[in-house]
């Protein structure tokens, strides 16, 4: 869901769905998972290169130690989830987008809360710092870009009204970029905030925007699948290609040289590709992801647990990591019984086996009816034919 690089250019950071941070060395081989987040983790940011923030669905922000690989703080106080984060230039002041409607502003190192902004009329998602650190910028669904003075930590203006909501922001030296859920996709000065350029395409949403290290070139991912390159001297489209894979693109970060983009999306790998020019990229991750293949060629049953269950769930003990535990050996395995999986209270202390009965009744009810209190989300299969059909699919792949 989201992607770092650190200032030496040797680590990256993702954001994943599966409710952990994982730190990479650049090249491919994984340090390590960071776990504490209890839901999907949408945003990350290196503090420096040793220390790391992320915040996630679960309303908090965790702090990390990436040489021990362990959590040193976590922050509550966001009563939503935390989309984005920005670290002040001087490492000491630590911003979050928040969707409960606030801007969020803790010290580091320690993460003591400063202030939380109310202001914005709708969710916020992303934040940025100015060059100086002395301003902060936020992004809101309520269709603004506002301003904050970190020091004081109050509103200052309203930079930009673009009306539809703006998704993310970025800030470079004199100017700031957007992109919004309608495609938009410009740049404003950020003192006048008079527009230096439209890059709006016809494509919908805007997800992503990096900068390289440099500031020289903008990436900018979208919902279609596409990512395109803005050279900032000229403010010209410099690159526009589809990226691997099916789906959106919704983490890009540069690396150190500003040569290749790490870039993610529902696909559950990262890849690293020529910024400019997707050649066939080595892939952060090798495991085969079938749940990009042709819906058409599958049976109902595969089509049911593709689209609702394989985010989450692996058929087979493959070692593969999701958000729930694999299902391998499902039926007339105890509830709540696969070793090493951390589930809730409520899912451990059941004392029932899984079958063809308990499934069904699991997805007739929903799991908030069935095992009220469990992580699973709240989900209900209303035909009694595509639960027969899942049912079967399982029994024969798991
Ligand atoms: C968004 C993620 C998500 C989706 C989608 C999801 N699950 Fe789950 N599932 C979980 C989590 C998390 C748990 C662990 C629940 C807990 O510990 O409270 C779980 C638990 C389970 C369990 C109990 C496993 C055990 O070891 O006791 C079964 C069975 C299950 N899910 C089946 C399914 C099926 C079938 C689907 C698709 C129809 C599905 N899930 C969709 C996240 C998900």
């Amino acid at each position: 869901m989201d992607a770092a690089i650190s200032d030496d250019g040797t680590h990256a950071l993702t954001a994943s769905f599966d409710n952990s941070v994982g730190y990479w060395a650049l090249g491919g081989e994984v340090v390590s998972w960071l776990e504490g987040h209890r839901a999907a983790v949408k945003t990350v940011a290196f503090i420096d290169d040793r220390r790391a923030a992320s915040g996630g669905d679960d309303f908090a922000i965790t702090l990390w130690d990436l040489a021990s690989g362990t959590q040193t703080a976590r922050l509550e106080g966001h009563k939503g989830q935390v989309a984005g984060l920005a670290v002040s230039p001087d490492g000491s002041v630590l911003a979050s987008a928040s969707w409960d409607g606030s801007v969020g502003l803790w010290s580091l190192p320690g993460g003591k809360p400063i202030a939380l902004m109310t202001g914005h009329g709708g969710v916020v998602n992303d934040v940025a710092f100015s060059a100086d650190g002395t301003q902060l910028y936020s992004a809101s669904a309520d269709g603004t870009i506002r301003v904050w003075r970190v020091a004081e930590a109050v509103e200052t203006r309203q930079l930009v009204h673009h009306g539809f909501g703006v998704n993310k922001l970025l800030v470079g030296d004199g100017w700031l970029a957007y992109g919004a859920v309608d495609g938009g996709t410009r740049i404003v000065e950020t003192e006048s905030a008079e527009e230096i350029a439209d890059l709006t395409l016809d494509r919908r949403p805007i997800l992503a925007l990096a900068a390289a290290p440099d500031s020289s070139e903008i990436a900018v991912g979208d919902g279609e699948g596409f990512v395109m390159t803005v050279d900032t001297r000229s403010w010209k489209i410099s690159g526009d290609y589809k990226a691997a894979g099916k789906g959106p693109v919704w983490a890009l970060a540069y690396t150190a040289d500003g040569k290749s983009l790490l870039a993610g999306g529902i696909d559950d790998a990262g890849y690293i590709w020529p910024a400019h020019n997707r050649l066939d990229a080595p892939i952060m991750a090798t495991k085969e992801r079938g749940f990009l293949r042709d819906p058409g060629e599958m049976s109902n049953g595969e089509r049911q647990f593709r689209r609702k269950c394989s985010i989450c769930h692996s058929l087979t003990d493959d070692g593969a990591r999701r958000a729930g535990p694999h299902l391998g050996g499902l039926f007339g395995r105890d509830a709540g019984s696969v070793e090493g999986y951390s589930y809730s209270q409520t899912v451990s202390a059941l004392d029932f086996e899984w079958s063809a009965t308990t499934i069904d009744r699991l997805f007739d009810l929903g799991p908030d009816h069935f095992i009220p209190g469990s992580k699973m989300p709240m989900q209900r299969i209303v035909k009694p034919e595509d639960r027969a059909d899942l049912i079967a699919f399982l029994k024969d792949n798991t």
